[in-house]
């Protein structure tokens, strides 16, 4: 029989094969890629004895019951950036799939069932917000964002239905944190810190706050032949003064970051002077109020540049997340199976976004990094060792088990 590794290594191979684009992995939230990948997937929960469901928002969730009446939450998410790597939010979904499989393969039942779930939206990538999935399933969804629409004019609402589920039922949809133990997602680190500390895993303390935002700057479209360069109202020209201030501003203010990923010139053709240029910014920082400051500068600054070039500026919050810390208790018995694998348990705050952000509102999070290359990600180039993966294997089977004993004592007394 194929070992676990083996397993989750060809499950991810298998998942970063099915995109809505041929020749690079791109699944956005309800796009037929996505589809695919929640029926594969609901199979292999089913074959480690999971029974399956979707929720209204199209989260994927698999079951394996044990013999308490508690729950404790795997999971991380299925949908990817565009032109992503394969191990993003996949490999979390994986070694939880795995560890279940070889509790079903024993016959092994933990004194708390496991629910395994793969969101549906962690990236944000079609709708421009991030955590569309894991915060309707911690019931903090926003019905407003049922308004919000992608490129093409299709709105959230109309996206949830075409994924199967009911837009309106989606805001009641989510858990509640009765009878629920916790959340742990496994993640590739997607930064340097522990192939600088030659380690295969760490273990989380803090993730990080996050402001998306929609930039657009209005001018006049006009004939590039024919109006004198004095006097034009050039919106992209106007966004790429805001770009290098973005850039400029967050270099200038320690431990926080700014990218404009997205820009898109209107009506975009190379003899018109752009009347319109919208932008994405994103802005992180592990202090609220740090972030909070630098967003109100730049919308000011953005305030500035526009008028300065006869524009008019437009600016949408399209999401914030405050900076989260994982549960220290949650993660004092992780550090312990880290360490009971013979193993440092190195600490460190993620710069990156993770679904445990929006789990941590209902429940104590803990999350386990495993060490990519270079700290390469959101690019196809993303890669993990089979021997990380059999590291963070091994630890989440050791955690699941020491977490049974944690909770048996707990149910002793009465907790
Ligand atoms: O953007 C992030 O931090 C995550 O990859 N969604
Ligand atoms: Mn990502
Ligand atoms: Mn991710």
């Amino acid at each position: 029989m194929k070992d676990a590794v083996t397993t989750v290594m060809e499950q991810c191979d298998r998942l970063a094969d099915i995109s809505e684009e041929p020749g690079l992995i791109h699944r956005p939230y309800g796009s037929k890629a996505m589809h695919e990948v929640n029926d594969i997937v609901a199979g292999w929960m089913r074959t480690a004895g999971m029974t399956t469901r979707r929720d209204q928002i199209g989260n994927l969730i698999g079951r394996y019951e044990g013999r308490g009446e508690k729950t404790f939450i795997l999971g991380s998410h299925l949908d990817t950036v565009r032109d992503a790597g394969r191990y993003d939010g996949i490999l979390g979904v994986m070694v939880a799939i795995a560890c279940v499989q070889r509790l079903h393969d024993r016959g092994e039942r933990l004194p708390y069932s496991i629910e395994v779930v793969g969101f549906a939206d962690e990236e944000g990538l079609r709708f421009g917000t991030s955590y569309l999935g894991s915060s309707a399933y911690a019931g903090s969804f926003d019905r407003e964002r049922l308004l919000l629409e992608d490129r093409n004019g299709v709105t959230l609402r109309e996206a949830v239905r075409s994924f199967g589920g009911n837009p309106d039922a989606v805001e009641r949809d989510g858990r509640s944190d009765e009878g629920l133990l916790g959340y742990c997602e496994v993640h590739i680190e997607q930064g340097p810190v522990l192939e600088k500390e030659d380690l295969p895993v760490g273990v989380v303390t803090t993730i990080n706050g996050q402001s998306r935002i929609q930039v657009a700057f209005v001018g006049k479209a006009e004939h590039a032949g024919t109006v004198p360069m004095e006097g034009r109202r050039d919106a992209l020209c106007a966004a790429a003064e805001f770009v290098l201030e973005a850039e400029a501003a967050a270099k200038a203010q320690p431990d926080a970051v700014g990218t404009v990923g997205e820009i898109q010139a209107l009506p975009g053709a190379a003899n018109v002077v752009p009347g319109e240029a919208k932008l994405s910014l994103d802005l992180r920082h592990p202090n609220d109020v740090e972030r909070e400051g630098l967003r109100d500068r730049l919308e000011e600054r953005a305030g500035e540049i526009a008028a300065s070039r006869g524009c008019e500026r437009l600016w949408e919050v399209r999401q914030e997340t405050n900076a989260v810390s994982a549960d220290e208790e949650l993660s004092a018995v992780l550090a312990q199976a880290v360490e009971e694998e013979g193993l440092k348990a190195h600490r460190l705050p993620s710069g990156a976004g993770h679904d445990a952000a929006q789990m941590a509102a209902i429940l104590p999070v803990a999350m386990l990094f495993v060490r990519c290359e270079e700290g390469i990600s959101h690019n196809p180039a993303e890669s993990v060792t089979r021997e990380d993966v059999e590291v963070a294997v091994g630890v989440m089977q050791r955690f699941l088990g020491l977490l049974g004993g944690v909770h048996a004592i707990e149910e002793e007394a009465g907790q």
